[in-house]
């Protein structure tokens, strides 16, 4: 891919070396995905950003680095030490906290973060209606929740949509990938968003390129990389959402906590 295309698109993150970022994304190139992203969000020095299922924390330390901010990276499966030891590496220990947790069961005071930022891991639990509610919770008044995945051009609502390339994988890797106003509406039900931008990421078709091309530098198996690369229609895009936190109250059905009153 032209180097030059890239740097126009993602002038931040091409600064980072290209072969420490594929070695240490655990999808996409995750400082792409961050770099659209952040380019809509007011990351300003000094906030407190959650990054929540942050893998191997480059995107932490690329957040730190780029924007002053202050981050926890939060991962139930990285191991934190590892992510201490990059975070070192990076010279950012003063800047980045490194944190084993689960995304359903975090250790934070309520109304603690500006943003909550979340790279191709939200579809591991916020297809959950609930989860909105739950991590709403974490963020100031007017803290921004923003997102960025992997998404579907059209919504598949029963079996016999599911385009050709993806019927041997649907069941196991893609039955919970939705459309970017499936999304929308997940959030804008609950109320407890205003959703400021719900779009293709920048530079979505060059992420679709790079990932098939780190793969395939990899000669790795992945199933991930194979649709992409069988996806003629662009069935499969990668999408960015942001919601800015209203004054909603938050309901947590809590059936323990009602069974009590
Ligand atoms: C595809 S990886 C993406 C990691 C990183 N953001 C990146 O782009 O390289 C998804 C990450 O989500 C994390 N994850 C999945 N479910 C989680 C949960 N319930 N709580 C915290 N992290 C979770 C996984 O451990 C994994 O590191």
């Amino acid at each position: 891919m032209a180097a030059q295309q890239l740097q126009h698109v993602f002038p931040k993150a091409s600064r980072y070396d290209p072969e420490w970022v594929r070695r240490h994304s655990m999808g996409e190139n995750v400082l792409l995905n961050l770099e659209s992203l952040t380019k809509d969000l007011p990351l300003k020095p000094g906030m407190r950003v959650l990054d929540l299922g942050c893998g191997k924390a480059i995107s932490s330390i690329f957040l730190a680095k780029e924007f002053g901010v202050t981050v926890w990276a939060v991962d139930e499966a990285i191991s934190a030490s590892d992510n201490y030891a990059r975070i070192c590496a990076a010279g950012c220990q003063q800047q980045v906290i490194p944190l084993e947790a689960d995304a359903r069961a975090l250790p934070f005071a309520e109304e603690y973060f500006d943003a909550v930022i979340v790279v191709d891991s939200y579809t591991y639990f916020g297809t959950d209606e609930k989860y909105l509610p739950y991590i709403c919770r974490f963020l100031k008044p007017e803290g921004r929740i923003a997102i960025a995945d992997v998404c579907f051009t059209s919504e598949i609502e029963t079996l016999d949509q599911v385009p050709a390339f993806l019927q041997q994988d649907y069941q196991h890797y893609w039955y919970f990938i939705h459309t970017i106003s499936w999304w929308r509406k997940l959030w804008e039900k609950t109320g407890l968003v205003q959703v400021e931008v719900a779009q293709a990421l920048d530079g979505a078709e060059l992420v679709r390129k790079q990932y098939i091309q780190d793969f395939e530098h990899q000669h790795k198996q992945d199933p991930f990389a194979k649709a992409l690369s069988l996806d003629k229609q662009q069935f499969i895009s990668f999408f960015k959402l942001i919601g800015r936190r209203t004054g909603k109250t938050i309901y947590l059905q809590d059936y323990k906590a009602e069974s009590k009153k």
